[in-house]
C-alpha cells in the first residue's frame, strides 16, 4: 500500500470513529427548578425526562436539577439565556425582570373565577400569545403547567384585611404582586424562593403566599403559626427553552421532545389539584399552622380590597390583555 492511500484510509477512519462517537454522545438537556421533587412541577419534569429519554432512545439525556440546586430564581433565567441550562420552568410571576412583565396578568388577584377559565387562557389564543412574546428574549415557550391556588400564611391570623398592616409578606419578583399585598396594607418583600424558610424562621418576613405543595415541601408550615385558605391567586409555571438550542435540534427530535413535552404537561396538569390537596391534609395533619377558611363576609372584603389592583395594574401589564382575560371568563358566563 502506498503510504498516500494509507494516510488517507487512516484519516478516513479516524472521522468515522468521530462521527460514530458524535452520533452516541447524547444530547444533554439541563432542567433546573426551584421547588421540592416531590412537587407538581418537580413531578413534571421528571415525568417529562422519562419520556424523553425513553422516546428518543437515549439520544437525549435530561438532567433534573431541583431545589435551586443549580441556580436561584434570578439566576436560573440568566443561565438559560446563556446557554449554561436548557429547560427551566418559573413561576409566571419570574418573567418581569426579564422584560416580559406581560405575563404578571396571573398574578392578579381572583383573575381566574374557575379552573376552566384558566384553562381556556393557557390552551387559547391568549396564552399561545404570550408566550411567543419570549422569543425577543432568546426563549421559546412550550408549555404553561398548573401548581394551585396561593394560601396565606403568617404568625398571626389573616382574617380581614385590616390583619395585614404592617405585616412583611415575601413575595415573588412581580409588581403585580407587590401591589397586591400593598392594597392589604402589607409591606411586601421580593425573595429568591430557596431564602423563604429561613426568612420565615428567623423573622426577616412575617409571612408569605404559596400553594399548599411548596408550603408543605418547603416546611414553612412548621415556622408558620397561621394561614388561610384564601385562594386569592394562582400560581402557575411556563415551562421554556433556550430558543438557538432547540430550533438548533434535529428536526425529529424536536418533534419527539414536544410530543414527550405534551404529554408532561398533561400529566403535571393531571395531578397538580390532588399534590396540593395532599399537602393541605399533611400540613393540617402535622397539627403546627392553624387553618382558617374565610366566611362569606370575609371573602367579600378580601375581594373589595383587592379588585381594584386590576385597575391600578393595567400599565403595568397591559388593559388589553386584562380585558382578554375577562373575554374568557365571560365564556363561561363569569362577570369580572
Ligand atoms: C415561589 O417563588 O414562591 C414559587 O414561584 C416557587 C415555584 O417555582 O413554585
Amino acid at each position: 500500500m502506498k503510504l498516500g492511500t494509507f494516510i488517507a484510509g487512516f484519516a478516513a477512519a479516524v472521522m468515522m470513529t468521530g462521527s460514530a462517537m458524535a452520533q452516541q454522545a447524547p444530547i444533554v438537556i439541563k432542567f433546573s427548578h426551584v421547588v421540592a421533587p416531590d412537587t407538581p412541577k418537580g413531578k413534571g419534569a421528571e415525568f417529562f425526562k422519562k419520556l424523553a429519554e425513553e422516546r428518543t432512545k437515549g439520544k437525549v439525556k435530561v438532567e433534573v436539577y431541583p431545589s435551586s440546586q443549580l441556580y436561584k430564581d434570578k439566576e436560573e433565567m440568566e443561565a438559560l439565556q446563556l446557554g449554561a441550562v436548557q429547560m427551566l420552568a418559573p413561576s409566571l410571576a419570574k418573567f418581569g425582570p426579564l422584560g416580559v412583565k406581560e405575563f404578571e396578568v396571573f398574578d392578579l388577584p381572583f383573575i381566574f373565577p374557575s379552573k376552566d377559565v384558566l384553562r381556556s387562557v393557557t390552551e387559547g389564543g391568549v396564552g399561545r400569545g404570550m408566550l411567543k412574546k419570549l422569543e425577543t428574549k432568546g426563549i421559546i415557550g412550550l408549555a404553561y403547567w398548573d401548581n394551585g391556588f396561593k394560601i396565606m400564611s403568617a404568625n398571626k391570623p389573616l382574617k380581614t384585611p385590616d390583619d395585614f398592616k404592617g405585616v412583611k409578606m415575601r413575595i415573588q419578583s412581580s409588581k403585580v404582586l407587590d401591589a397586591q399585598m400593598r392594597a392589604l396594607g402589607a409591606l411586601p418583600q421580593v425573595m429568591a424562593f430557596s431564602e423563604v424558610y429561613q426568612a420565615l424562621q428567623t423573622g426577616v418576613v412575617d409571612g408569605t403566599e404559596n400553594p399548599p405543595s411548596n408550603m408543605f415541601t418547603q416546611k414553612m408550615h412548621e415556622v408558620q403559626k397561621h394561614a388561610t385558605i384564601s385562594n386569592h391567586g394562582y400560581l402557575g409555571y411556563a415551562v421554556i427553552v433556550n430558543k438557538k438550542f432547540w430550533e438548533g435540534l434535529p428536526a425529529d427530535i424536536r418533534a419527539t421532545l414536544e410530543g414527550a413535552m405534551n404529554e408532561a404537561t398533561a400529566f403535571a396538569n393531571s395531578i397538580a389539584q390532588t399534590e396540593n390537596d395532599d399537602a393541605l391534609k399533611a400540613m393540617k395533619a402535622a397539627g403546627k399552622t392553624e387553618f382558617y377558611t374565610l366566611t362569606a363576609d370575609e371573602a367579600a372584603a378580601w375581594r373589595k380590597a383587592l379588585l381594584p389592583v386590576h385597575q391600578d395594574m393595567e400599565k403595568r401589564v397591559g388593559k388589553d390583555l386584562i380585558d382578554a382575560f375577562y373575554k374568557e371568563s365571560a365564556k363561561f358566563g363569569f362577570k369580572n
